[in-house]
């Protein structure tokens, strides 16, 4: 049986796969959907045409194909980063170049978009630290209550015994000390058995509002320069309000704290134009991206892949939770954190969340 060349092109559009297919000129004859969406190409318009004219010679795919066609040799190429058509977020490509098999000059590349799955990775590993920094909180609360409760006793009795008042700051100083451990160990216990979430409907700019203001009162003359760029048509989100606060107010404190009062934090909502996978068992969601910029001096490659982790910190007073606690509940939310270098060089935050109550 002989099929007809529309069936061959539908079929051909309905794989999750690139087909790209050159003469030997490296001019375009046949693309499906898939080619379309990863090149940006819509196939009315490149038919016929060079693919250096139409991705420019830079670009992966034209190199690879190239190579083939002066070699008449296959080619792969994994894992290759090109510049996506529809948002900032670069995709995972993998790309095989192979000669014609008709004996004519041409080429067929395939590319096999690898994104999701790289996601999927990176979501998996999030979702690994986030029960390991549960399991350490949780010991190391259990430790550390035990033997202060010990100390504090003693203090106390100290306090009581000695009889020279110079001698009595002494135990007060401790007590102070017990109570900031004791704080700390709150902080820890609220992410470990801390209340079961309350989700609702929330409009996210008011939460952001009103921890800008917060911020803004706090901090005085003596602070950075705040941008909003709220996106007008991002829909509620089916979270837990004061969690969100405190994500927020975490990544908003450390860009101020970064910017400096003669910098700059600028706070972005927008909605995802892709699809991405928020739920454990992979459904894909819409996501709602929310940026934390500023015009500090950024972290630094050598720090940025411990940032997210408790108690690691570079400044003197720092405890080093406020981003392990916003990692937790952005994750706990079916959403993503992640932290890259921003347009004025300094970091920009990144939160994805979901929009729906799929998680
Ligand atoms: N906007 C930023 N610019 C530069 N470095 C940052 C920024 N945000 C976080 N960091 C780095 O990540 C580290 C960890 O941040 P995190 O908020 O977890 O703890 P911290 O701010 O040090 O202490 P705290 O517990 O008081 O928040 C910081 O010490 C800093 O080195
Ligand atoms: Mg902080």
């Amino acid at each position: 049986m002989r099929i007809s060349l529309d069936r061959m092109a539908a079929a051909l559009d309905a794989v999750r796969v690139g087909i790209l297919a050159l003469d030997g000129e490296g001019r375009v004859e046949f693309q499906n959907s898939e080619t379309s969406r990863i090149l940006g190409l819509s196939s009315g318009t490149s038919t016929g045409r060079s693919l250096t004219k139409l991705l420019g010679d830079t670009h992966p795919a034209v190199s690879l194909v190239g190579e083939v066609l002066k070699s008449g040799r296959e080619k792969a190429q994994n894992a290759c980063m090109l510049p996506s058509q529809t948002e900032e977020r670069p995709l995972w490509v993998d790309m095989i170049a192979s000669p014609a098999v008709d004996g004519g000059r041409g080429c067929v590349l395939t590319l096999h978009d690898r994104t999701i799955g790289q996601e999927l990775e990176a979501l998996v590993a999030q979702r690994t630290s986030d029960r390991l920094f549960q399991h350490l909180a949780a010991g190391i609360a259990h430790e550390i209550r035990n033997p202060l409760s010990g100390i504090s006793g003693a203090a106390q009795l100290l306090q009581q015994r000695l009889s020279e008042p110079a001698l009595r700051r002494y135990p007060d100083l401790i007590a102070e000390e017990i109570d900031r451990i004791r704080r700390l160990l709150d902080d820890l216990a609220q992410l470990t058995w801390g209340r079961e979430d309350e989700r609702r409907m929330v409009n996210l700019h008011q939460v952001l509002d009103h921890i800008l203001e917060l911020q803004m009162s706090a901090s005085g003359d003596e602070r950075p320069h705040i941008v909003r760029e709220y996106d007008p048509s991002l829909p509620e989100l089916w979270v837990d309000r004061d969690r969100m606060t405190q994500v927020f107010l975490n990544l908003v404190r450390n860009a101020v704290h970064a910017a400096g009062p003669e910098g700059r934090v600028t706070v972005r909502t927008r909605i995802e134009a892709l699809f991405q996978i928020a739920a454990e068992d992979g459904t894909r969601h819409r996501m709602v991206r929310i940026d934390v910029e500023d015009s500090g001096p950024g972290i630094s490659e050598e720090d940025l892949p411990h940032i997210f982790t408790p108690f690691f910190t570079t400044k003197p007073d720092g405890t080093g939770l406020g981003l392990a606690i916003a990692q937790h509940w952005v994750v706990r939310h079916g959403g993503r954190i992640h932290a890259a270098r921003g347009h004025a060089g300094g970091a920009r935050m990144r939160v994805l969340l979901p929009v729906g109550r799929g998680t």
